[in-house]
């Protein structure tokens, strides 16, 4: 029997972006990291000729591609990558701890990349060094004054735990103040290295409304050029919730493994038996068989790949709080 195999378009696609995770090296070992244990211990990396046909794949459809990992400038090739790609109509984005060799890399980048997300979950030395180990909250600030000197825009990516989510006030304050033009405020997802060493992190339902998207709502920054954009997590009765929302059966987003898995959830990666697509010999395949794609048929009206928590349901985790 001959099986055939859908070679998929980006125009099959709704995407604005996509996501390289161009290595799996990392410097850190983040205590909540969506990613397994097992994906930094078999060090991989994307080619420069798969990001380019990769990109080559999306032009057209995606105006954006955002550079991750683990730690994007530990690709030994990092600088050629950002480059090479930003050459083209595609704009090139990139999410960093703030690593020593981001900054290294950032006088011969700077002009080619279009943002760059800093990770920052909190405004304290000693709260972000736990979770991310020595060093990373003096890497993330580092980070932070070289982009402004450079006057590369720049966003901050800030994870909530639930001992972080007292500093939530602070954190939106320190972030208007650091000159960032957005902050990232994402719901912990309990997955990959966060289920093993996380596990008790995740804010319940409950917090979230009143702790953070009431918090986010409430704000009103004093400078006009910084905005939040909060997860909404759950079912909440509050602008830019929809249940009917789903990456996966919406086609709206895909992330791109150096391992040639292509996810469209991102709350999967732990599992790559799990991914929807693949990307192979230059071209994008679906893959069959218990997928993310097999996992949210039917509209449900709710993600169902996470748990209820106290009666809230949960939605899919790109949904953003809209507020004015
Ligand atoms: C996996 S990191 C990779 C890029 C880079 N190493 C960094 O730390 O920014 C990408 C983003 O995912 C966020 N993140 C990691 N684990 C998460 C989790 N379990 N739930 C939600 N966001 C998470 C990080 O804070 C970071 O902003």
């Amino acid at each position: 029997m001959i099986r055939r195999v859908t070679r998929l378009a980006a125009s099959d696609f709704k995407l604005e972006s996509i996501d390289l995770y161009i290595t799996s090296r990392c410097n850190r070992r983040c205590s909540y990291c969506f990613l397994p244990d097992a994906y930094f211990d078999r060090t991989q990396h994307m080619t420069p000729a798969t990001v380019a046909a990769i990109a080559a794949w999306a032009s057209g459809a995606a105006t954006e591609i955002t550079v991750l990992g683990g730690e994007p400038a530990l690709h030994p090739e990092f600088t050629a990558i950002v480059r090479d790609t930003a050459a083209t109509p595609i704009r090139v984005r990139t999410v960093t701890n703030g690593s020593r060799q981001f900054r290294a890399a950032l006088p011969a980048v700077h002009q080619a990349l279009s943002r760059v997300a800093v990770s920052l979950d909190a405004p304290s030395a000693t709260v972000v060094d736990r979770l991310r180990g020595r060093g990373a909250f003096a890497d993330a600030v580092a980070t932070v004054e070289e982009l402004r000197a450079a006057g590369v825009p720049f966003d901050l990516n800030c994870t909530v735990l639930a001992d972080t989510v007292h500093l939530v006030p602070e954190m939106l304050v320190y972030a208007e103040a650091s000159g960032a033009g957005r902050l990232n405020m994402h719901w912990f997802s309990p997955v990959g290295r966060g289920a093993l060493h996380a596990a008790d992190q995740s804010v319940p339902a409950a917090a979230w409304r009143s702790d953070v998207l009431d918090v986010v709502a409430d704000y009103r920054p004093s400078r006009q050029s910084f905005t939040v954009d909060c997860q909404v997590a759950f079912d909440f009765p509050v602008p830019g919730a929809d249940r009917g929302v789903c990456a996966v059966r919406d086609r709206t987003n895909l992330q791109f493994l150096p391992s040639g898995a292509v996810f469209a959830c991102g709350m999967l990666l732990e599992d790559e038996a799990l991914a929807a697509y693949r990307w192979q010999d230059g071209a994008l395949l679906r893959r069959a068989g218990d997928t993310e794609l097999a996992r949210t048929t039917s509209p449900c009206g709710a993600c169902p790949l996470r748990p209820e928590d106290g009666g809230h349901r949960p939605i899919c985790i790109y949904n953003r709080l809209a507020t004015v």
